[in-house]
């Protein structure tokens, strides 16, 4: 399973994405001949999770140059297409550098897929330290080889300590109203063998209540210098859940969406989606004609609520807040 690949000619170039809005029941690819198609897909969320975002935003800016386009209009327009992964103008913005300069935006590209690759791996390792034995995990969205490089983000954890023999369970978060977690997360879980159970987002509070969740693990789509993280939305109600219950709740991120410019979750941009996705379910209306709805994709969960930040480059905690020097900012920001 690809989420993303690059074809060189004869094929290319084209960006081919494992279209994830006809998951699970369909494996469609759908190839991106130009930055437009690329900006819809993402969009739609045909290609969606903030380092697979990143990777996408990369690969669109080499597509322009290898198409001969205006590469920075191309940029600019990939970098507008959704604007709260950071990682999407991160990714864009890098390759688009790499062009500036005389380098080959291509190399640049693959060089961003093959580093969240390597990143997934270590954030699996080093995440394992903060799983006990016989864990029952709860997460939220899909973080996995659909989201991110490897893996995934959190899930490269869920993997790493069901490998391990530490994962009893995992708890799925259906993740209303465009169901990452019910259609990407359990398609996942699935295909590595991961016990596993889907939730409706509104009975997480009766689990924690049950005893029945030892740690949350969730990725996160942009962490500001206070520590403060913006994630799909419904990730602020369960760190509430699990600080009350006191339960451990791990952010599990690449360095590449810490967003330096972002001094605290304030300065966040939050997606506002089409109501429809609200008011629609399956095709079918499921409110009153006419009826407003309030569809916001991500919430912000304050840093005092995050237990632990888990990076390729090692994991952040309230005891060594800031060392890893990521952000300039430390714990006690908070
Ligand atoms: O709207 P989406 O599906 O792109 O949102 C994705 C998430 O919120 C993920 O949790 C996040 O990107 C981090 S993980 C790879």
């Amino acid at each position: 399973m690809k989420a993303l690949r690059w074809l060189d000619p004869p094929e290319g170039p084209a960006i081919a994405l494992l279209d994830q809005t006809r998951l699970p029941d369909e494996e469609v690819t759908l190839v991106c001949r130009d930055v437009p198609s690329l900006v819809a897909a993402i969009r739609s969320l045909a290609v969606r999770g903030a380092p697979l975002l990143g990777i996408a935003g990369g690969y669109g800016v080499a597509l322009a140059a290898a198409l001969g386009t205006d590469v920075q209009a191309a940029a600019e327009e990939v970098i507008r297409a959704r604007p709260t992964a950071v990682n999407l103008g991160w990714g864009a913005r890098r390759v688009l550098s790499a062009y500036a300069e005389g380098r080959d935006p291509l190399a640049e590209a693959h060089a961003i897929a093959a580093e969240e690759d390597e990143a997934s791996g270590r954030m699996g390792e080093y995440g394992l330290t903060l799983v006990p034995d016989g864990a029952r995990v709860l997460t939220h969205c899909n973080t996995g080889a659909l989201a991110a490089g490897g893996h995934g983000t959190a899930f490269a954890l869920v993997v790493a300590a069901h490998r391990a023999g530490r994962l009893k369970h995992l708890w799925v978060d259906e993740t209303r109203p465009l169901l990452q977690g019910a259609r990407l997360t359990a398609y996942e879980a699935r295909r590595h063998g991961i016990p596993y159970a889907v939730l409706p987002d509104n009975a997480a509070g009766s689990l924690f209540a049950a005893g029945e969740v030892d740690l949350v693990v969730v990725g996160a789509d942009r962490i500001a210098r206070d520590h403060s993280v913006a994630n799909k939305i419904g990730t602020y109600p369960l760190a509430v859940l699990a600080h009350h219950h006191g339960v451990p709740f791990v952010v599990v991120a690449p360095t590449s969406t810490f967003d330096p410019d972002a001094r605290t979750g304030g300065d966040i941009p939050i997606e506002r989606r089409d109501p429809a996705e609200v008011t629609f379910i399956g095709g079918r209306r499921v409110v009153p004609e006419e009826s407003p709805a309030y569809n916001p994709a991500f919430d912000v969960t304050p840093g005092h609520l995050v237990t632990a930040i888990v990076t390729e480059q090692g994991v952040i905690t309230r005891a060594n807040g800031g060392n890893l020097g990521l952000l300039g900012g430390t714990a006690s920001d908070n």
